[in-house]
């Protein structure tokens, strides 16, 4: 079949899939509503082209953290890939490589960091889950970056696993063939079957809910690799960021005798700040592919304002829906260093291995460079916040257009 768009590998992958695994993959928590948002998010946004400028050619190559890459689309982190195909993770890795992108390895995945760096060359970052046992965490790290992995992408929105109802339902589980490779010498390769998701279990017994800023320091005293904090989605951070000050408690007792007022003063802190201050090299605005808490917004909603709270200090990147050469260009209009897919990375290979996923990321970078050139830029520091229109600057008192 002639395939046209990233999209059309989604009924491909749930056709030649066990339901069991299609349903892991394709599902979102709950109610689904930021799995449809992170998609519908992105029609909202318009482009405000610039014609007539010369784009006979056009130059998508970016540098994330220092490497060059031929463009702002990277591979996402996305689990246990052997069960959409026999090649799984190395396939991933080939086909990122061969597009001279980068690929982000999962903890859960089903090769381990040895394994996918001995395909080939290739810049790869990898995606740590922080264990309770801080050992597993340390071996794993330093295993990684042995393997020559180039970054941490820390995931920081799964203390716990969101509810995925067609896992609960499938009572999904790692088949018996497969294992978590980056942890099988360390006995928590398996997940065990339960009366529930598998998944669900193996992190309520394994993921460190007390994981806090203080472990992003601990990390980079074992790693002098670069730490990614995945899943921010806020610039303010009611627990983390603020800062009640007392005094103001006396101020308005004197002002206003009749009541007590308390203000609440925000400390500028919120988590974008707070990464860069515990010394994250950059953010990954994400929402797990609306996997964990659901109704949270879409991540290019959420994007501009971490964007501003990061202050051009870190790079910020995105995931979360991203499956149209038009959603990069928005993503990048709205201040994002570059994206990462996720799904359409693991549809592909469910229904082609390697070739889909090369596919996919040749369909997207073709369509991000006609974008460009339809939008009037030549390279992507000539796409600026004002080639987009959102839904927020319509409802502006005053048009800026
Ligand atoms: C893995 O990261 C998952 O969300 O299932």
């Amino acid at each position: 079949m002639e395939i046209t768009n990233v999209m059309e590998y989604k009924a491909i992958a749930k056709q030649k899939l066990p339901k069991m695994v299609y349903d892991y993959y394709a599902s979102g928590a709950e109610d689904q509503w930021t799995l449809k948002e992170n998609r519908e998010a992105f029609s909202r946004i318009l482009f405000r082209p610039r014609i007539l400028i010369d784009v006979s050619r056009i130059d998508m190559a970016t540098t994330v953290l220092g490497f060059k890459i031929s463009m702002p689309i990277m591979i996402a982190p996305t689990a246990m890939q052997k069960m959409a195909h026999p090649e799984g993770e190395y396939a991933t890795a080939r086909a990122a490589s061969a597009a001279g992108t980068i690929m982000t390895l999962s903890s859960w995945a089903t090769s381990s960091v040895e394994e996918v760096a001995s395909t080939g060359p290739g810049i790869r970052f990898f995606q740590l889950y922080v264990y309770k046992d801080r050992n597993v965490v340390a071996q794993l790290v330093r295993r990684a970056e042995r393997a020559g992995f180039k970054a941490i992408a820390l995931t920081v929105d799964t203390p716990r696993l969101g509810r995925r109802e067609a896992d609960i339902k499938n009572r999904f589980t790692l088949p018996p063939f497969l294992t978590l490779k980056n942890f099988e010498g360390l006995d928590l390769g398996r997940m065990d079957g339960t009366n529930d998701s598998g998944l669900a279990s193996y992190v309520a017994g394994q993921i460190d809910r007390s994981l806090s800023w203080k472990d992003v320091k601990w990390l980079q005293t074992i790693t002098s690799m670069p730490i990614l904090v995945k899943g921010v989605l806020t610039a303010e951070d009611s627990k983390n960021s603020l800062f009640v000050i007392l005094c103001s408690f006396f101020f308005f007792f004197f002002f206003f005798k009749k009541s007590i007022h308390v203000i609440l003063f925000f400390n500028l802190t919120n988590p974008a700040r707070l990464a860069i201050q515990n010394g994250a090299a950059g953010i990954i605005v994400s929402n797990h592919g609306a996997r964990q808490l659901d109704y949270v917004p879409a991540t290019i909603t959420a994007l501009e304002e971490v964007v501003r709270a990061a202050r051009g200090q870190v790079p910020v990147f995105l995931d979360g829906g991203v499956r149209r050469g038009t959603d990069v260009f928005k993503a990048l209009a709205l201040g994002a260093s570059g994206v990462f897919i996720g799904r359409p990375v693991v549809f592909s290979l469910a229904a082609e291995g390697e070739a889909g996923v090369r596919r996919v990321l040749q369909m997207l970078r073709d369509e991000f460079e006609l974008t460009m050139a339809l939008s009037g830029c030549t390279s992507l520091k000539e796409i600026t916040r004002s080639h987009i229109v959102t839904e927020a600057d319509l409802h502006r008192p005053v048009s800026r257009l």
